[in-house]
């Protein structure tokens, strides 16, 4: 049984990028955190990253069959995106939107996401441990069916 942790644009940089405001760990170092985590749920993490929205897209249409949920950190898709929206209302497992940052303390734009509607949970501001609570999460719903 198997967690997709599926990371949009710009997160590659994670580390280096604004880390005042994302932090100094690197996205190697969430992959590693998140996998700890689900291990002790008995689970495997599939992660991955892409700056393209219809890659993001793609693998949400593969988690349909290959997965027991979704973690989701859309970036900045987040702010934009009917067609991730689209992708996660279709598919039946579980979702959570992840932020490293609380994005409700940050610009106005922020403060919309298209996605957090059609997902079950959202976990925004607790940073780098905000993945680990979204594989509990996901978790704890998996068991459940
Ligand atoms: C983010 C918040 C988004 O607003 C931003 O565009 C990102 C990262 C976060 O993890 O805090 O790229 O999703």
């Amino acid at each position: 049984r198997t967690v997709f942790v599926l990371n949009g644009p710009n997160l590659n940089l994670l580390g280096t990028r604004e880390p005042e405001v994302y932090g100094t760990a690197t996205l190697d170092d969430v992959r590693d955190l998140t996998e700890a985590r689900a291990a002790q749920h008995g689970l495997a993490v599939e992660f991955r990253q892409s700056n393209h929205e219809g890659v993001l897209i793609d693998w949400i249409h593969e988690a349909r069959e290959a997965a027991v949920g979704i973690v989701l950190n859309p970036g900045g898709f987040t702010h934009t995106s009917v067609a991730i929206r689209d992708a996660l209302s279709a598919v039946e497992i579980p979702a959570v939107e992840v932020h490293l940052s609380n994005v409700h303390a940050r610009e106005p734009f922020r403060h919309h996401s298209y996605l957090s509607p059609v997902v079950e949970a959202v976990i925004a501001g607790a940073g780098v441990h905000g993945y680990a609570y979204a594989v509990e999460q996901i978790a704890h719903l998996a068991s459940e069916d």
